[in-house]
């Protein structure tokens, strides 16, 4: 028998009222108001947890993994799986199951699939497939050793976003009582995915303007295509070299992200020198040297204005901190305030040395590119004095990789 025939559930279980728990009763007890078994505090729980997985859900692959372990834990099926559309191909992509065994972890049922279908044709409604319903509707089950099963599309606000499929090995378990309490779960997940999507939207939008902002720096100062994409990748690089090594603890997956994108903003400032100093074909005078120099406070000045408007996150705060010290020294003798050593961020560390092996890495107007081994001699030669001597070191130990982002990201 599926665990869960027999049993009797009085819906206003599920209340906002306080009880108390009697453990001698294995009970949950309230004055005057009906009793919770021991089971129904377990399912309570297993609810409490999955609101609060979906709450805090992440587009990755191990957190749909915990939301469907939390429904296998409501709702007790055998069986689930999740299918998110594809949203450049519409078709259905396995994301996380459990209790299928022999499911293939890359399934992915093309648009014109029978199920992808009918979870765009009942996007309003359910699409349900009991027991024979499979073959009513051309479906075939993910797995045909169970009984019954349910699958009830997930349709956000602009469209299906996916299907969840629920399987039991009693046949006739998904009746009205139990396909409404896996919609109203279904709905809960709908909302933190057309969420989740909205937040990721944003955050590319915010993004892309950003990005933008830096491009347009990069346009104004001789814009050598691949340059911004590089030393971001570079930075990202040495900073996973970083992870977990003693020292660096602020190096999280969080700060690896963040640091591939603010290093962009490294030069931002360049947006506020006159095209006289920039552009200058020859030598500078000490004079405009100086103005050249401001680009540093110009650009942190510039994302500080940001922050004031729009409030500060993360990558804007660390896109400050590049631009502002990305010109200090190890030694001090940098510019625009002459911090030293582990008073400079380490992002802006990180940044000067991948910009400045990228500057030499690359072919120029006025140069060629310089080789692996020379750049190394050069950079080495300012260890101590220009750049952090760790961090330089770690990031020149590996050049195989080094040039990999080199050919990923050409002029
Ligand atoms: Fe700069
Ligand atoms: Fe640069």
């Amino acid at each position: 028998m599926h665990p869960r025939h027999g049993r009797r559930r009085t819906r206003n279980c599920i209340s906002g009222r306080t009880m108390a728990y009697s453990p001698a009763q294995d009970t949950l007890t309230h004055p005057g108001a009906e009793v919770l078994t021991s089971s129904e505090v377990s399912r309570l729980q297993a609810l409490q947890a999955f609101n609060a997985k979906l709450v805090c859900m992440n587009v990755d692959d191990s957190s749909y993994q915990e939301v469907i372990n939390g429904l296998h834990r409501v709702l007790g099926y055998d069986a689930c799986a999740l299918l998110l559309a594809d949203p450049e191909t519409g078709d259905l992509v396995l994301k996380a199951s459990h209790g299928y065994p022999d499911l293939d972890p890359g399934l992915r049922l093309s648009s014109d699939d029978p199920i992808s279908v009918h979870a765009q044709a009942y996007s309003e409604e359910y699409l349900v497939n009991i027991d024979n319903l499979f073959t009513a509707v051309g479906c075939k089950p993910l797995d045909k050793s169970f009984g019954s099963n349910l699958i009830l599309p997930i349709s956000g606000n602009r469209g299906p976003l996916g299907v969840i499929d629920f399987a039991s090995r009693a046949v006739e378990t998904f009746d009205a009582r139990e396909i409404s309490m896996c919609s109203m779960l279904v709905d809960q997940l709908t909302y933190s995915l057309e969420n989740m999507r909205l937040v990721g939207e944003l955050s590319s939008s915010r993004d892309a303007v950003i990005r933008g902002m830096a491009l347009l720096a990069e346009i104004r100062d001789n814009h050598i295509k691949g340059h911004l994409n590089r030393i971001c990748a570079y930075a990202g690089y040495l900073a996973g070299c970083l992870q977990e090594r003693p020292g660096f603890r602020e190096v999280t997956p969080a700060f690896i992200e963040m640091i591939q994108r603010a290093a962009a903003l490294h030069d931002v400032g360049k947006v506020g020198i006159p095209d006289s100093i920039l552009l200058k074909p020859g030598k500078l005078t000490e004079a405009e040297f100086g103005v050249m120099r401001s680009h540093t406070v110009l650009g942190a000045e510039l994302l500080e204005d940001l922050m004031a408007d729009f409030g500060s996150y993360g990558m804007i705060i660390m896109g400050r901190d590049v631009a502002r010290y990305h010109h200090e020294w190890w030694d001090g003798n940098g510019y625009p305030a002459g911090v030293a050593g582990l008073d400079i961020p380490l992002s802006a560390r990180i940044v000067a040395i991948t910009d400045v092996y990228d500057a030499l890495t690359s072919k120029r107007v006025y140069k060629d590119a310089w080789s692996f081994e020379d750049t190394k001699a050069e950079m080495v030669s300012k260890s101590g004095i220009q750049f952090d001597p760790e961090l330089l070191e770690i990031f020149l130990a590996k050049p195989r990789n080094l040039e990999r982002i080199a050919k990923k990201y050409p002029d």
